[in-house]
């Protein structure tokens, strides 16, 4: 069994927490929930969400680990070594090959998105310093943003850029130094923007939009959808919790990192719902009409009624940025373990590769929103095309597979001994039993939906 990883380990428990909440946390929790919430209908979404969280998500989050820290390489390989020892077919390399081509997809997506949030806190900062106008109209600001194909494309590349930076240097000294500071921080700001919500007069009302469900609301879309933010907003189902597993100390306990990773990804999800909706609403924006302008045009609105909403509106979306980040960071690096494992490349030209290639990609969605436009695929812009086949669709068979691997491949003395030597019986054979048959049927019944066989 190998103890440690050639890309390097995190020091303590403590640092894969941070690092593993940095991955889950980010745009997924502020700007994806509250917008696709709100396309959903709310209540009935948010609790199909968190019931996929725990019979899908949390299993999946266990067996991400196990694997990554059993097998200690990049996905691809990690995956290839465990199949050869279990005798099984190197065919289950495929779960890794499809976790870095979603991985591509989605990063390339989620940096122009990140390049938003970038721009917004620039666009505070001059404002700040007296150098630049004040949003007065959050709805033109955005629109104007997105008509730039220029300036989308500088914001991506600067965030792109930023990614990189972070990566090429690896483990310790790259992902680790920047999740440790930063993730509080945003914690912090979310807080007090909660605390705002709760003083609109709105907070109420939101509250029941969220969480006072309207069955008639539910359908086989509205579940796929459900299932996919589900997956998206945990990292899972793309290796990229497996990645961060492999390099875990062999003495951590992974039922109590894992099960502390999906809280605080929900946790957040929750506040930043119950700080959003009530400013939506209290500006008289329908919460149903969505959109994933979602934020960029509500919470502008608040930060030119508060005091010191300048200085705050800036701290928010860079921090935001911040999230992104670090969220962007474990996008990048299974793909770039497993070119330092398969070529000659050093880490940061392979880090440079795999930047290069999902900026080119990202381009597709900086046009889809100007020269474009136009272009629709089933129904959807390119940019939501990407992010429904990479979010509902290619995580859910990655989980899939990660959850048939972890529960029928694996040996149970593996699984045992990775999960916890001292788990009661009751407990690894519940993970086992939903691992191997619960949460592979459920996604099955959601991806058998999503054909129309259902
Ligand atoms: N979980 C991230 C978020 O919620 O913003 C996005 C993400 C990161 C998805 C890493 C998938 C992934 F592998």
């Amino acid at each position: 069994m190998q103890t440690s990883s050639i890309h390097g380990m995190w020091s303590s428990r403590l640092a894969f927490i941070l690092a593993a909440t940095g991955s889950a946390v980010g745009l997924g929790n502020i700007w994806r929930f509250p917008y696709i919430t709100s396309e959903n209908g709310g209540g009935a979404f948010v609790l199909i969400y968190l019931l996929c969280i725990l019979a899908v998500g949390l299993p999946i989050m266990f067996s991400e680990i196990v694997i990554g820290r059993r097998g200690r390489m990049s996905p691809i390989n990690s995956i290839r070594e465990l199949s050869d020892d279990a005798k099984a077919t190197r065919a289950w390399m495929g779960l890794g090959f499809l976790g870095v081509i979603a991985g591509f997809i989605i990063l390339s997506f989620y940096s122009v998105v990140a390049g938003w949030t970038l721009h917004y806190g620039f666009a505070y900062l001059k404002e700040l310093v007296g150098m630049g106008a004040p949003i007065t109209d959050p709805g033109e600001t955005f629109e104007n943003l997105l008509a730039s194909a220029g300036e989308l494309t500088f914001w991506h590349g600067l965030f792109m850029l930023m990614t990189v930076g972070v990566v090429a240097f690896g483990v310790e000294k790259g992902l680790e130094r920047a999740v440790t500071i930063l993730m509080p921080l945003l914690f912090v700001l979310l807080l007090i923007l909660l605390g705002y919500g709760m003083n609109t007069g709105s907070f109420q009302e939101a509250v029941g939009f969220l969480f006072r469900p309207d069955w008639s609301q539910v359908s086989g879309p509205m579940i796929v959808t459900a299932m996919g933010q589900a997956f998206f907003t945990l990292s899972l189902g793309m290796c990229a919790i497996m990645t961060y597993g492999a390099y875990l100390p062999s003495d951590v306990n992974i039922p109590k990192v894992g099960t502390t990773v999906a809280i605080s990804d929900t946790v957040v999800a929750l506040i930043a719902g119950l700080a959003i909706f009530p400013i939506v609403i209290s500006f008289g924006i329908d919460p149903g009409s969505g959109g994933a302008g979602l934020i960029f045009t509500s919470l502008p609105l608040a930060f030119s009624e508060m005091p010191f909403g300048i200085a705050y509106g800036m701290a928010f979306f860079l921090l935001l940025s911040v999230a992104a980040w670090t969220s962007a960071i474990s996008l990048m690096e299974p793909a770039t373990a497993y070119l330092v494992e398969a070529t000659d490349l050093s880490r940061k030209a392979a880090a440079l590769c795999v930047a290069a290639f999902a900026w080119m990609l990202g381009l597709a969605t900086v046009f889809s929103f100007n020269i474009w436009s136009e272009v629709s695929i089933g129904g959807k812009s390119i940019m939501d095309a990407l992010d429904y086949v990479a979010a509902d669709v290619m995580l859910p068979i990655g989980g899939l597979l990660t959850a048939l691997f972890a529960g029928w491949v694996l040996s149970k003395k593996i699984t045992r001994e990775e999960l916890d030597e001292k788990m009661p019986d009751w407990a690894f054979n519940a993970w086992l039993w939903l691992t191997r048959i619960v949460t592979p049927a459920l996604i099955l019944v959601v991806l058998a939906s999503l054909l129309g066989i259902l």
